[in-house]
């Protein structure tokens, strides 16, 4: 398969390009437009609303899509979600009641770990359902059921639009389980279908900050370590951010929930430290805000990226704000992950590291 650059210098920036369009693919695949229904395969292996718990299992980036997930399913399924990186979850022997359901999520559905784990699920008895998107891959063929991504063939190392591919199918998935559960009304399925049907365009609209964020990346690209912070679906976000600058510009960072800055990080800001804060002008905006003042009282600086409502509330000097269109805060992790592509892609950009095949890093990690 021959797959090139188009007119971008990097696969990377050609895959954070793609986003509106591939997402919008695999919403096509989830989303019934007419019905403004979720859309599922009618044969599923499962029941949604004879679960008491899911369990969810990945690696890397295709972990952290899970983390958000678990907020999704919780709130709008309530439908308990335990997550756990492969590698731990494998050796774990967790007690599973049969009959439960597992998910895997896997881009290249060949992660050696999460098969693993997948084939230990089997053997407690869960039906085993997976995103990859892969569809020939290893870990598709052994599930009981497949909701592939449509992102089409990821060639740089860092995963970006398998990443939001990932997280529009758990969406579809929460979503459905909702309704089916009765969480969720026909009327808030469909108001939370179109915001879904909306992010191509949110995710077109947050590309227009690149000029802003190429500029600030001449900056943090100076900067021995960062720090990102996020409460809620921010916080998996505020760890993928974290997890996109180390692997692409070899940048040490960290991700934290805001909230936990308290109890650790707070004793690594200084006037050297620029501090990430994924903050949408949220239900728990506020407290991500006092996390900020306690950034600003040490000199700390902040790069704010938020939107227009939370650019005016944040009672907070930010060396830089970067402003996303408004959305329906369930979205929000879909659209801010583009500003935190960029942001990893351009500090690599410009420290001249191998952005596409990062130094010690493997596409699709077949050994344990
Ligand atoms: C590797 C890749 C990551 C990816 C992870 C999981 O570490 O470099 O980008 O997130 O594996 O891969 P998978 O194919 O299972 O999603």
């Amino acid at each position: 398969l021959m797959v090139d650059k188009g007119n971008h210098r990097h696969f990377m920036a050609k895959e954070i390009h793609e986003q509106p369009e591939v997402v919008g693919h695999t919403l096509a695949r989830y989303i019934d437009f007419t019905g403004e229904t979720t859309k599922l395969p009618e044969d599923l292996p499962f029941d949604w609303t004879k679960l008491s718990r899911v369990v969810i299992c990945a690696c890397g980036t295709a972990y952290l899509a899970g983390l958000v997930a678990k907020y999704w399913f919780e709130r709008y399924a309530r439908l308990p979600v335990d997550i756990d990186i492969a590698s731990e979850f494998r050796y774990r022997e967790m007690p599973l009641d049969k009959g439960g359901l597992a998910i895997m999520i896997s881009q290249s559905g060949e992660t050696a770990d999460t098969l693993a784990a997948l084939r230990y699920c089997k053997g407690e008895g869960q039906t085993v359902a997976s995103v990859v998107n892969v569809p020939e891959s290893t870990i598709a063929r052994e599930s009981h059921v497949v909701f592939p991504t449509v992102a089409g063939p990821e060639i740089g190392v860092a995963s970006t639009k398998a990443f939001t591919c990932q997280l529009t199918v758990l969406a579809c998935l929460a979503l459905a389980a909702g309704r089916a559960r009765g969480v969720l009304s026909p009327d808030d399925e469909k108001t939370l279908v179109h915001a879904l049907a909306e992010v191509p365009r949110l995710m077109a609209a947050a590309l227009r900050v690149e000029p802003q964020i190429e500029a600030l990346a001449k900056t943090l690209a100076k900067a021995p370590d960062a720090l990102y912070l996020g409460r809620g679906t921010s916080y998996p976000l505020a760890l993928e951010g974290a997890l996109k600058l180390k692997e692409i510009s070899y940048i040490h960072a960290e991700g934290y929930a805001a909230g936990e800055l308290k109890h650790g990080p707070i004793a690594l800001i200084d006037e050297t430290m620029p501090v990430i804060v994924i903050a949408p002008h949220d239900q728990i905006f506020d407290k991500t805000v006092s996390n900020m003042q306690e950034v600003a009282a040490r000199g700390g600086r902040i790069i704010l990226i938020t939107d227009a409502k939370g650019a005016e509330a944040a009672t907070v000097d930010a060396a830089e704000t970067i402003v996303m269109p408004s959305m329906p805060a369930t979205v929000t992790p879909l659209v801010y992950a583009l500003p935190i592509q960029l942001l990893a892609y351009h500090t690599a950009v410009f420290m001249g590291t191998d952005v596409d095949q990062p130094r010690n890093l493997a596409k699709s990690v077949t050994v344990e």
